[in-house]
């Protein structure tokens, strides 16, 4: 059975889901028969980078789906050691090769590195993909409001999708703000953050009860309701289809509320994008 995952537009007209499928460390063989049975169990966003290593799995998952490649909403970003004009087209298009669904739907910036400074340069190449036809959309990953506006004075051009850390202990209340007024959406990675103490938390534990469904459905149920598309990576179809299966209930602004009260920082401090770089 197939769940119907509701999809939404993106400020630069193309589709887009209220939530997908995370794929970090799904490699091999493993890797995709696991994002094949996502896609079949009616994830249409998927996500992938350069730096998981698995963007030839993604595309293989992809075509043995037996899904419409045109229904797959794939991203893929480039990574900081390819920031650059020059250097990102040549990234999207190693990127393009080895995912071989002929376009990538979402191309991301996946680190600021802002003491790099390049970051500006890298998103005028993808948007040179994009209007080669390469790429549907452009965005990025881990921008902070200030880096957002830079693009934009720039540029002239708001990223369709900012990817970023994001659950109950993280809620990027300012950020989702910004994003409002630019039509950016949020999208939410580590969304049950990562597997750790949050599923155990008593107010998830007991919102579950109440509503007759999991700890991991509540968290991801709370997403929806913030209006960001969580991308849960699971390798197991049981915990992929539990994870989509939350359009069918929905929390009070005051369970919300309750949620709320579990803010308390990023997974690991040292994550905060003015400072830690990936290459
Ligand atoms: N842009 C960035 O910088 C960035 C950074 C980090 C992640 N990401 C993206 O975001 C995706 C999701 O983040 P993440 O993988 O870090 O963390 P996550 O999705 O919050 O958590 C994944 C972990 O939770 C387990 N899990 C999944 N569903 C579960 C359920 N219903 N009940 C209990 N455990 C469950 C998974 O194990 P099983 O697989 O065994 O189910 C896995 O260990 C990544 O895969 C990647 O695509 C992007």
């Amino acid at each position: 059975m197939s769940i119907d995952i509701p999809q939404i537009t993106l400020n630069d007209g193309q589709r887009f889901a209220e939530l997908g499928l995370g794929t970090y460390n799904l490699t091999g063989d493993a890797g995709v028969s696991a994002i094949a049975a996502g896609i079949r169990g009616g994830y249409r966003v998927v996500d992938t980078a350069v730096n998981y290593g698995n963007e030839r799995e993604v595309g293989e998952a992809v075509r043995a789906s037996g899904i419409d490649r045109d229904d797959v909403i794939v991203t893929t970003k480039v990574p900081g050691r390819h920031h650059g004009y020059d250097e990102a087209i040549a990234s999207g298009r190693a990127s393009n090769e080895t995912l071989g669904l002929d376009r990538i739907d979402l191309l991301l910036i996946h680190w600021p590195n802002p003491s790099v400074d390049k970051y500006v340069d890298t998103f005028r190449g993808m948007l040179a993909l994009r209007d080669e036809g390469i790429v549907r959309s452009v965005g990025v990953s881990n921008f902070t409001e200030q880096m957002i506006d830079r693009l934009l004075d720039e540029t002239g051009v708001a990223p369709a999708v900012n990817q970023v850390e994001m659950h109950p202990y993280f809620p990027q209340t300012a950020l989702r703000a910004h994003h409002r007024t630019h039509g950016i959406r949020t999208e939410s990675w580590s969304p049950l953050a990562r597997r750790s103490e949050l599923l155990q938390e008593p107010v998830l534990t007991e919102l579950a009860a109440a509503h007759d469904v999991s700890p991991s459905q509540i968290v991801l149920r709370w997403h929806v309701e913030m209006g960001s598309t969580p991308i849960p990576k699971s390798q197991d179809p049981e915990r992929q289809r539990e994870n989509a299966d939350v359009f069918g209930f929905s929390l009070s602004a005051d369970e919300v509320q309750a949620i709320g009260a579990l803010e308390r920082g990023r997974i690991r401090a040292d994550m905060d994008p003015l400072t830690h770089e990936e290459m």
